[in-house]
């Protein structure tokens, strides 16, 4: 399989709420287990930041298709790269909000990774966003 991990960052549609939330969670745990894609997805001040990683072909497609969703706009490709193990495995899609509570531990990553008080994945490096989410991660299934 040819692995690959592709990070986007977006802007949110102003307004979106928590049940388009949950409705994007559900849609994209069916579709994601059943194209073999595993990933992360964050949330907050307006904006996400998702890692998508699967097979070359699947990524691709998906993407593409996630783009031209109304419920963001702005979509960035911050890196996109081969890949030789997974790094969100156990999550066909793992949703993290950073507006939530317990927020200081958040807030502190988006500070580590990106020297700004508030998160603006947009302006992250590639580079920045990956380690971020691997943090973020590991800080996930630290709390589970
Ligand atoms: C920020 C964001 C992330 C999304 N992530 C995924 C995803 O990981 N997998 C997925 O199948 N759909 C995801 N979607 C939803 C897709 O854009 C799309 O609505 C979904 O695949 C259903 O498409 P369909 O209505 O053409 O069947 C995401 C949408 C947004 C706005």
């Amino acid at each position: 399989m040819n692995l690959i991990r592709l990070i986007y960052a977006s802007v949110a549609r102003d307004g979106l709420d928590y049940s388009e939330l949950t409705a994007i969670l559900r849609t994209a745990t069916t579709h994601n287990e059943s194209k073999g894609i595993t990933g992360i997805l964050t949330v907050g001040n307006g904006a996400f930041l998702q890692a998508l990683e699967g097979d070359r072909a699947s990524v691709n497609r998906l993407y593409n298709h996630i783009i031209a969703d109304p419920r963001h706009t702005d979509c960035e490709i911050l890196r996109y790269g081969r890949i030789v193990t997974r790094g969100f495995n156990e999550w066909s899609m793992k949703l993290v909000g950073l507006d939530d509570q317990p927020t200081a531990k958040r807030r502190a990553l988006v500070m580590r990774h990106s020297g700004r008080a508030v998160f603006e994945p947009n302006h992250m490096t590639g580079a920045q966003a990956a380690a971020f989410l691997d943090d973020l991660a590991r800080q996930e299934r630290r709390a589970a």
